[in-house]
């Protein structure tokens, strides 16, 4: 009868654990892990993917605040498109020297996109690098660091459209104003923290603390097995409260970009090159792992993630702010817009169905 008790307990604790790390570990992650001197572990050349697009892909970690914060690494990707000698980056990463001379050999760097609310670690060294180019960010962004404001001009209000030619964003109903963006000419679906690649065909590093990483992510995400991509589960329980069709509405999104001609995938972060291969049957069963409803866990880790950040609003800031009314799409600066005549032509919005 003892060991019957201590057995469930020792279940029930291990659960319970597993949510809590579940569900806090990236608020803990981003508001005390990541401070401004993230450290660059290593870079790779530029990645060529099609005549027009390429891959930045670093190696960093989260900065020298202390021996954590040091040992927590990931891999980074910055999308480049290339379009009549002019650049377009999508997720801001490092920049180094040797990729500033990479760049410059391609082209001007004319357009810069952080696709979600937490991809603009490194925005403010292409601010200051290239005072020529626009800088665009998710309307929430605007709201949770005001000092982007006088750089930065917020993605259009639509779900869909085009930030530059050749390319096409959706933006999705989960995770915090995330764009996916898809550039025609290389079939390739760029999708900075909702996806991420499990079985690569070609790992960059046989390092141990990458694989250990891989394990991790794994570990965090208690993803559906669904092929060699996987969606990020985890991301269900940072649903905003309110919202009881954003699962339909994030599915028929997902239904969208799926029905679109990929063959290639990228992610902002996991352990491979470049990007990987992917056949429409892939895409398929990716699509009914994101049809799932929400489980236990799920529901399980919204409670705790709303009990501990909604209730301490100034230590998890960064993610509080974003569920202020004023973060989420109703939020759109338009000043900088005018400023801007020459904008409007290479950014078009496909009319929002909601
Ligand atoms: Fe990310």
């Amino acid at each position: 009868m003892l060991e019957a008790i201590i057995i469930i307990t020792s279940i029930i604790v291990i659960f319970t654990i597993a949510i809590i790390v579940r569900a806090m570990w990236d608020p803990f992650y981003c508001c005390f892990m990541t401070t401004s001197d993230i450290g660059v572990l290593s870079s790779a050349s530029l990645i060529k993917i099609s005549s027009s697009v390429y891959i930045s892909e670093h190696f960093i970690n989260s900065g020298n605040s202390g021996k954590w914060a040091r040992s927590i690494t990931k891999f980074s990707r910055m999308l480049v498109v290339v379009h009549n000698g002019e650049l377009c980056l999508y997720n801001p990463c490092p920049l180094t020297t040797e990729l500033r001379k990479e760049l410059a050999e391609l082209g001007r760097i004319r357009r810069v996109v952080v696709t979600n609310c937490f991809h603009y670690a490194f925005l403010s060294q292409y601010i200051d690098a290239c005072p020529e180019a626009t800088f665009l960010v998710p309307q929430g962004m605007m709201w949770k660091r005001p000092e982007f404001q006088q750089h930065c001009i917020a993605i259009p209000a639509a779900t869909e459209g085009s930030l530059f030619p050749g390319t096409h964003y959706f933006r999705l109903p989960d995770f915090y104003q995330e764009h996916v963006i898809f550039v025609e000419e290389a079939n390739l679906l760029y999708c900075s923290d909702t996806l991420y690649i499990r079985e690569p065909e070609t790992r960059p590093h046989g390092r141990l603390e990458v694989r250990l990483m891989q394990g991790f992510i794994r570990l965090i995400s208690f993803s559906q097995p669904c092929g060699a991509i996987h969606y990020f589960d985890y991301v269900r329980q940072f649903r905003l409260p309110g919202s009881n069709d954003l699962h339909k509405k994030n599915v028929e999104s997902w239904r969208k970009i799926f029905a679109l001609p990929i063959t290639r995938v990228t992610t902002g972060h996991g352990v491979f090159c470049g990007c990987v291969s992917v056949t429409k049957a892939e895409l398929e069963n990716l699509l009914r792992c994101i049809e799932r409803k929400d489980g236990w866990m799920d529901r399980a880790g919204r409670m705790v993630f709303r009990m501990c950040i909604r209730r301490s609003p100034i230590r998890y800031r960064d993610w509080t702010c974003l569920y202020d009314e004023e973060a989420q799409f109703g939020y759109h600066p338009s000043v900088k817009e005018e400023e801007e005549p020459g904008l409007r032509c290479c950014i078009s919005e496909t009319p929002n169905k909601e």
